[in-house]
């Protein structure tokens, strides 16, 4: 054969395998549907509470304990492709100037159907900072709609559970949503807290299950706790109805309803519909509730005896708001000193990170 022929056959060759790679790649990156295990664990109110199927994470005592958390970082596979690096350096400057002993996300930590990258090189983030996370999901993270992603429910959370700093866990199948479960932040073997980590994404309502699930978690912690609730903190996206209470008692001088900081709301404050979660959450010994999900708003309202904090987006990606007075982007701290609560927002000036 002559040695152009072999040459042509060898270049044809080489662009076949770099035009099957390709291919392969957009397939399984971006076509691909990813289901995840399979976890049947149908939890009801008779079960016996077990404290050591919850997870915990140490307090020191004597020392401030600070939660950092991380609202709607919105990461996508294709419109964040060449951008990771900014939203990373964010976080790393998060976590630099707050040190935190925890870190909270509150959902939409994707937002597009093509997840698989982003959620995938979150949680190597996460996991490099060494510092113990616990996730939520939002009404995005496996798809726009429910399960339109190419990482599906169930595969989200086997790759948060195989996070090595991950305190997530998928949680009971019949609550009518994964990724529910409950954290201890223990101190001297006693328990100083207890974080109620809820999936509010893409429901309106959180379930009736998810409500007694709580609520049967809460009566066991009490068991081990002196016979006393423990300090409750709900992580969950979408605002409770109360938020809309409270802040319009708030602007019409409500003096029952106290701004801790700044109160920023420029958008809807809309998020689940009524079922009750606020009502229990004040008779269980829940302190604050964390959400995110709108970016237009930053505030904490302490209503009714709970602190409600709208926590602030977190990456100047992903629809961070502005307008022309406001720039809200950023993240939130909550931080437990003995019996006093701090929480603070961590704004990002614009452009700080933008590569
Ligand atoms: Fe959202």
């Amino acid at each position: 054969m002559k040695k152009r022929v072999k040459k042509v056959i060898s270049i044809i060759g080489v662009i076949v395998a770099i035009v099957f790679a390709i291919t392969c790649g957009v397939y399984f990156v971006f076509l691909h549907r990813y289901s995840g295990k399979n976890i049947e664990y149908a939890w009801s109110m008779s079960d016996a509470f077990e404290i050591n199927q919850i997870g915990t994470v140490t307090k020191q005592k004597d020392k401030e304990f600070v939660i950092l958390n991380l609202a709607d970082v919105q990461m996508c596979d294709l419109e964040d492709f060449f951008h990771m690096r900014t939203i990373y350096n964010e976080l790393l400057y998060l976590v630099r100037e707050t040190k935190p002993d925890l870190i909270t996300l509150t959902g939409d930590q994707t937002w597009s159907n093509e997840n698989l990258i982003s959620l995938t090189t979150l949680i190597g983030w996460l996991d490099s900072f060494k510092i113990p996370y616990a996730p939520v999901f939002g009404n995005h993270d496996y798809g726009n709609e429910l399960n339109s992603a190419v990482a599906s429910e169930q595969f989200c959370c086997d790759l948060y559970e195989q996070g090595k700093y991950s305190l997530f866990k998928r949680g009971p199948s019949n609550l009518g949503s994964l990724g529910n479960y409950v954290v201890n932040i223990v101190e001297d073997g006693q328990i100083y807290k207890t974080l109620y980590m809820i999936n509010s994404g893409y429901e309106d309502t959180i379930s009736d299950e998810q409500i007694q699930w709580v609520k049967w978690n809460a009566e066991g912690i009490k068991s081990y706790n002196h016979g006393e609730y423990a300090d409750g903190v709900c992580f969950l996206h979408k605002p409770l109805p109360e938020y809309e209470l409270a802040f319009e008692n708030y602007i019409l001088g409500d003096n029952s309803v106290e701004a801790v900081g700044d109160v920023n709301v420029h958008y809807s404050l809309f998020g689940s519909q009524q079922n009750g979660f606020f009502e229990q959450a004040k008779n269980i010994g829940v302190t604050d509730i964390v959400c995110g999900h709108q970016h237009g708003n930053n505030f904490t309202l302490k209503y009714q005896g709970i602190r409600l904090t709208f926590a602030l987006k977190t990456g100047e990606l992903g629809g961070y708001y502005e307008d022309d007075k406001v720039y809200l982007n950023g993240a939130t701290t909550i931080a437990f000193n003995n019996n006093a609560t701090t929480i603070d927002s961590h704004f990002v000036e614009r452009n700080k990170f933008h590569i």
